[in-house]
């Protein structure tokens, strides 16, 4: 299919200028004034801002965590993506104890072949990685699945050993994959739950005050200090607080390859949230926890300075209803994750941009261009050039919605930001040169996502 947009106004993270696009055959084929073409469906951008789609590096779709599995699968999430301009994801794929890297891939294609909307790359999240297992990280690098994550936390889950981090780390430096942590002092968390457990005390806002910010910050001061040494480049995953911030400044104005996404979470939204009546709180309960009101300056600051290259949604769903339950008496049985996989660019745009933080050269950056570059799809994605891939927003910067689990897309019975009312919305997303929103509602075609095969930066 061919589109024509006409009289657009083109943002990229470096451009900004009036022009058509012409799409044709899933690329970007022309992009000039005054383009005539018979093209198959024109779309007028008249005072819109068409930007490249969004890539989100960090989303849990059907995902077994926590005794159950995140509400959305690779089909209703990545239509909630496509809602909220968001056209690639890099979602994670789950290594079990004593499984090939291998196996575990399979497993992840079966649940995504066919039911994504949007185009969708892997990590592989390593738990298990005997010497033998090294070389298996070598054949996933080939295999286009270029990024490794390992957990910090979650001690008698997923967490791994330092040893088992440094290892993967110094076959990286050899293989170029990216290695992500989620980082956090697991050992000093489980010790903290454990006690507030014994006083009594269960309720959901446990979950914040058994994971202060300092567990954050030295477990990201320590794996900077083993990347490091193994010489390897090193992404922390969902960075929520002023002390890691700092970690990661510091590493950064020593010249080492440390880079760092946050969450619009984090940025919008503070612990008063598990103060709330009852179990409300149980819908924060994502990790790290939300933090104080004080942090929040702080990490718009590092996106601004470029400490933080990425905003990232880690976008997990937990129904309230049946699933958060699960902790209704034990926080630390709360599954763990939220939503927000379709409120990303909504939210940078009406907190960062209409509020004066950042401009949207900026916002692009951090919603497309950087994620594209850090993972390994540049310059096919995260811009809008002559032959890139065609994922493209129309967004209609003057539209105010208010966010509401009503109206929403995502496959779960609540929204973090419910109430919040947001400027500019995503009307027209196009990906692959295939019109999947109008309007900004899905337009009902079939799923045509397609695996990634990234490679090394
Ligand atoms: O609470 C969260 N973030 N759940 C998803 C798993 C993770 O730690 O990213
Ligand atoms: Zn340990
Ligand atoms: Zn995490
Ligand atoms: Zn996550």
């Amino acid at each position: 299919m061919s589109v024509l947009i006409k009289n657009g106004h083109i943002f990229t993270a470096v451009d900004n200028y009036l022009a058509d696009i012409l799409v044709d055959e899933g690329k970007v084929r022309t992009i000039g004034i005054d383009l005539t073409a018979d093209a198959e469906k024109t779309i007028d951008a008249t005072g819109k801002y068409v930007i490249p789609g969004g890539i989100d590096p960090h989303t849990h779709l059907d995902f077994p965590f926590g005794g159950t599995v995140s509400s959305d699968d690779f089909s209703t999430g990545t239509i909630a993506a496509a809602v909220g301009g968001t056209t690639s994801i890099v979602d994670f794929v789950v290594q079990q104890r004593g499984q090939a890297l291998t196996e575990a891939l399979e497993i992840w294609h079966q649940k995504a072949e066919g039911r994504a909307a949007i185009d969708y790359g892997f990590h592989m999240i390593v738990q298990d990685l005997p010497d033998h297992r090294l070389s298996e990280m070598d054949e996933m690098v080939r295999q286009g699945v270029t990024s490794f994550k390992m957990f910090m936390a979650y001690r008698g889950a997923v967490m791994v050993d330092d040893d088992t981090i440094f290892k993967a780390m110094v076959r990286a430096s050899d293989n170029g994959a990216l290695i992500c942590l989620h980082a956090e002092h697991g050992h000093m968390i489980d010790v903290l739950v454990q006690q507030a457990l014994a006083q009594g005390n269960t309720a959901p806002r446990f979950h914040a005050s058994t994971r202060p910010p300092v567990t954050e910050a030295e477990a990201t001061h320590r794996a900077i200090r083993m990347a490091e040494i193994a010489g390897a480049p090193v992404y922390f995953v969902h960075l929520s607080c002023t002390e890691a911030l700092e970690q990661v400044q510091a590493a950064r104005s020593r010249q080492n390859y440390v880079y760092a996404e946050t969450c619009p979470h984090y940025l919008t939204l503070d612990d008063s949230m598990y103060d709330q009546e009852g179990f409300e709180g149980a819908k924060y309960v994502l990790t790290p926890p939300l933090r104080n009101k004080g942090h929040q300056d702080e990490l718009w600051k590092g996106l601004r300075r470029n400490d933080l290259q990425v905003v990232s949604t880690d976008h997990c769903a937990f129904r309230f209803g049946d699933q958060k339950t699960l902790g209704l008496n034990d926080f630390s049985k709360i599954p763990n994750g939220g939503p927000g996989i379709e409120n990303r660019l909504s939210l940078l745009y009406t907190h960062g941009v209409d509020s004066g933080l950042m401009d949207l050269n900026r916002m692009v950056e951090l919603f497309s261009t950087n994620p594209a570059k850090l993972f390994g799809l540049f310059p096919r994605k995260g811009t809008i050039a002559v032959g890139s891939d065609a994922d493209i927003v129309v967004f209609d910067p003057d539209a105010e919605t208010v966010i509401s689990a009503q109206t929403h897309h995502m496959n779960v019975d609540y929204n973090l930001y419910e109430g919040m009312r947001v400027k500019g919305v995503p009307e027209t997303v196009i990906v692959n040169g295939r019109v999947l929103v109008e309007d900004g509602q899905p337009a009902g075609i079939p799923a045509g996502g397609r695996f990634l095969r990234r490679s090394t930066q």
